[in-house]
């Protein structure tokens, strides 16, 4: 599946992509290999906690838990007793000094050391080394906690040009809203759901309330190795960001940054705060989106390009439900892109193209 480097000649990812069994197994190895959001940080603050998930629940279902030790310092390790597979931590929850398996009792160290088993002890080379919960490499941007299954490139590399363009944005003081957070399930595949996304093309024809706010001319795009960004530009500075002088974007009516991280994450600016999008696979035509707001502030809640949320996003899902049957059809094969609106969607295929 390549997909040719120059825009102008290249076609993208053919329907069976979207469509078979086969390509969204192969996906799952562009998920091992790239970081995933699992939370952040609010709860494990704390010393002595534990937060229990699966890496993509009902797609790469990996037990996983996050640990805080004792020195606030946090970990992540395997979730899996080492004795005979029992899943150590079943929900959120403060630790004594260690964590205890419930089901023969097999003690470990808040660092993941197994420390105690009862009736072991005519057992020959015990502990040894591989009694030990496995440890996963995490990272942390911010107050957000990501973790990989195999880490071949540092969370810097996804996120350093995010850092760079809306780091002076105060985030760690932005606060999580439960009410304004929401998950959505769409009868797309996952990769669908992203093209969408990444191109504003569809916005006057498909958000006719939302392109009211938009220049649709000064649309752009740009493209970075593991991420990309979509400047929302107004028509006037009408709630727009308040930008510092410092700031590459000094001067002009921002309305929102819409930042893309490979694989399946969205980092969407507006002046009232983030919305953070998750995509997370679930069959080859179903996926979670997960919707987390975290708000800077709320007087702008009601404002601008990040208003209504929610009517935008039946909209895309509803286009996106026809484009999954359509993609399936013996009739299509693939397309062609439009070298100034569909930058993100071409750089997008690419790297699916190089990890699968
Ligand atoms: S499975 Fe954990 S102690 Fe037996
Ligand atoms: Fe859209």
């Amino acid at each position: 599946m390549l997909i040719n480097k120059n825009i102008n000649k290249a076609s993208t990812l053919p329907g069976i992509f979207y469509s078979t069994e086969e390509y969204f197994n192969k996906s799952k190895k562009i998920f091992e290999n790239t970081w995933q959001l699992i939370t952040d940080d609010s709860f494990l603050q704390e010393n002595s906690t534990a937060f229990p998930f699966f890496y993509l629940e009902n797609f790469i279902d990996e037990p996983l838990v996050l640990i805080s030790n004792k020195e606030k310092k946090i970990n992540c390790f395997s979730n899996v007793c080492t004795h005979r597979g029992n899943i150590l931590v079943e929900k959120p929850c403060s630790l004594k000094s260690n964590l205890q398996c419930r089901y023969h009792g097999r003690k470990f160290s808040l660092d993941g050391k197994c420390t105690f088993m009862p009736k072991f002890d005519d057992v020959e080379g015990f502990p040894s080394k591989c009694d030990n919960l496995t440890k996963i490499p995490i990272s942390k941007w911010r107050q957000f906690i990501f973790c990989s299954l195999n880490n071949t490139n540092s969370l810097n590399t996804f996120f350093s040009e995010m850092e760079k363009r809306i780091g002076w944005m105060p985030i760690e003081q932005f606060k999580y809203s439960g009410s304004l957070s929401r998950d959505y399930y769409v009868k797309s595949n996952w990769a669908l759901y992203c093209d969408n996304y990444l191109e504003g093309f569809h916005i006057p024809f498909v958000h006719e309330g939302l392109s009211k706010h938009f220049q649709y001319n000064d649309y752009s795009v740009e493209t970075f190795p593991f991420s990309s960004l979509q400047l929302g530009v107004g028509k006037d500075s009408k709630n727009c960001f308040d930008l510092p002088q410092d700031s590459v974007d000094y001067g002009k009516n921002i309305l929102a940054y819409y930042f893309w991280v490979f694989p399946n994450m969205m980092f969407n600016f507006y002046p009232w705060g983030l919305s953070i999008n998750i995509v997370k696979p679930i069959s080859k035509d179903l996926t979670k989106i997960e919707f987390k707001s975290y708000v800077w502030d709320e007087s702008k809640l009601s404002q601008g390009a990040g208003s209504d949320l929610d009517k935008v996003e039946k909209e895309d899902e509803e286009i996106v439900e026809l484009v999954q049957k359509g993609v399936a059809s013996r009739y299509y094969d693939k397309g062609r892109f439009s070298p100034s609106m569909e930058q993100g969607v071409h750089h997008f295929h690419r790297l699916i193209s190089d990890f699968i």
